[in-house]
């Protein structure tokens, strides 16, 4: 045959099933590539558009690793894309049954190029999407806007169904739009930037958030910009925020010299800016892992009055599930740098007490019952200073939903506030250490002092004695969880 003798017309830019069974029976039929025109239903028909194929024999099975090629790489927006994947299938099953292998092939790379460009477009979607709340008529909807590189929104719906299956959202593309109302995906034609909403309460949220994980010191712009191209940023409500961060980090990186952290401190901090592609912490689920990394979006966010002179918010550290949850009272000046609890001088004594209690820590749970460093400057030091019964209420809703995330089997509470927080009254610790009480919600408590009780003791004598005492108590609450 000369010319282009079979046109196939697909339902789908990225329609594979149809592919696939169009590519099997030109096979059948013995259909050379190069007389096949493939288009999408609806285009202009090719001259010999619509031709029967001669009968034929059942088409030679490919290697699986093409399929799985194929399905991806039919996604990239080339319009050669059919095309080249029939000429792949063909060669495949005319003599070179071992073209995959051929690592040097042109057309096999470029349809693993294709394959990795379509991945990567899928990456910063599920990466970069942005809902925004919008109250319609039959309740809420969460709605978002994105222009991917190729046709990837049909295929990647089930990530998105697998991560919100509870709301109602939509996502808007150029090219078409997917709506989920909790039972079934339904695909329509493409929108315009303007039908999605702009920025809710949510985003206003995640954007304190980010500003308070940026880290100044491990900026790096060349390497974002390469990860996340310009185009998406305007989708990304922290981005707005990114010119703003970047001018003000040289003095927030001085700040943060300033008060007591050296240079090496301050880039070992979590979160750096490059962790973009970090998801954003999904605020909806039931699930305990996102409603937990939700809450710590939430606190680091905090804006209350002590979060402005902190470096930032410390929140607990452990497995979910943990049998025994430790509440200590606040971030100390380390643990403030840090961002972890319990890794200053307290801490330290509460890692070695554990370790004679035979308590392992990394299965248990950290916290504090306030979230910000309190203290006061004296000249180049930062003097620790007690919370009172205002900065424990404003903490108390975050602690009360930790609690209940962790779901732990025994709470200690280290010292007066601590245990405050957790009771809602202030009682003093030698009437309650090491008995059996509750929190306000009902949890069993176990209340002892705080590791840095025994540091202030005046004596070698009496911190020898409380010492023990203080791992007698933590060796019984072990017990009581075993
Ligand atoms: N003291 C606390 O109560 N918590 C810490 O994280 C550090 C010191």
């Amino acid at each position: 045959m000369i010319g282009v003798a079979v046109g196939v017309a697909l339902a789908g830019p990225a329609d594979f099933a149809g592919w696939r069974s169009e590519a099997r029976r030109l096979l059948a039929a013995g259909v050379p590539p190069e007389d096949v025109e493939w288009r999408l239903a609806g285009e202009v028909p090719g001259l010999f558009g619509g031709a029967p194929l001669p009968e034929g024999h059942a088409a030679a099975s490919v290697p699986r690793g093409f399929l799985e090629l194929a399905e991806v790489a039919i996604r990239h927006r080339d319009p050669e894309r059919f095309a080249l994947l029939y000429r792949l299938v063909w060669r495949l099953t005319h003599g070179e049954p071992g073209l995959l292998q051929v690592a040097t092939d042109p057309e096999v790379i470029r349809a693993q190029a294709m394959a990795k460009s379509v991945r990567r477009d899928a990456h910063k979607l599920h990466a970069f999407l942005r809902f925004r709340l919008v109250e319609t008529a039959a309740g809420p909807r969460y709605i978002a806007w994105f222009e991917p590189d190729h046709h990837i929104l049909e295929a990647e719906t089930g990530f998105f169904i697998r991560r919100f299956a509870g709301m109602h959202w939509s996502i808007l593309t150029p090219e078409a739009s997917a709506h989920w109302d909790g039972v079934a995906v339904r695909m329509a034609p493409g929108a315009r930037r303007q039908d999605a909403p702009a920025e809710d309460a949510q985003e206003i949220l995640w954007r304190a958030y980010y500003a308070n994980i940026f880290n100044p010191a491990r900026l790096k712009p060349a390497a974002m910009r390469a990860e996340m191209p310009k185009k998406y940023w305007k989708n990304l409500p922290e981005a707005q925020d990114i010119a703003r961060l970047l001018a003000e980090a040289p003095g927030r990186v001085a700040a943060m010299v300033e008060r007591g952290a050296t240079p090496a401190a301050i880039r070992r901090q979590r979160a750096p800016v490059a962790d973009v592609e970090a998801p954003m912490p999904d605020l909806f689920s039931q699930d305990p892992a996102a409603a937990l990394a939700a809450l710590k979006a939430e606190v680091l966010a905090d804006r209350g009055p002590l979060a402005e002179h902190a470096t930032q918010a410390v929140f607990g550290e452990g497995p979910l599930g943990a049998a025994l949850l430790f509440v200590g009272e606040q971030p100390g000046d380390e643990e403030d740098i840090a961002g972890r609890p319990f890794v200053g001088p307290a801490g330290r004594m509460f890692n070695q007490a554990l370790v004679e209690a035979a308590v392992p820590r990394e299965k248990a749970y950290v916290t504090n019952a306030v979230k910000h460093f309190k203290f006061t400057p004296t000249g180049r030091r930062r003097l620790h200073q007690t919370p009172d019964a205002g900065d424990i209420a404003h903490y108390k809703p975050f602690l009360r939903r930790e609690v209940e995330i962790i779901a732990p089997q025994l709470v200690v509470s280290l010292g007066a506030t601590a245990l405050r927080a957790l009771t809602g009254k202030a009682m003093a610790i030698s009437k309650v250490r090491g008995t059996m009480i509750r929190t306000e919600d009902g949890l069993p408590l176990f209340p002892t002092v705080h590791p840095s009780y025994l540091l202030r003791l005046p004596d070698a004598e009496s911190r020898a004695r409380e010492y023990d005492r203080f791992v007698g108590d933590l060796k019984a609450a072990w017990r009581e969880v075993q």
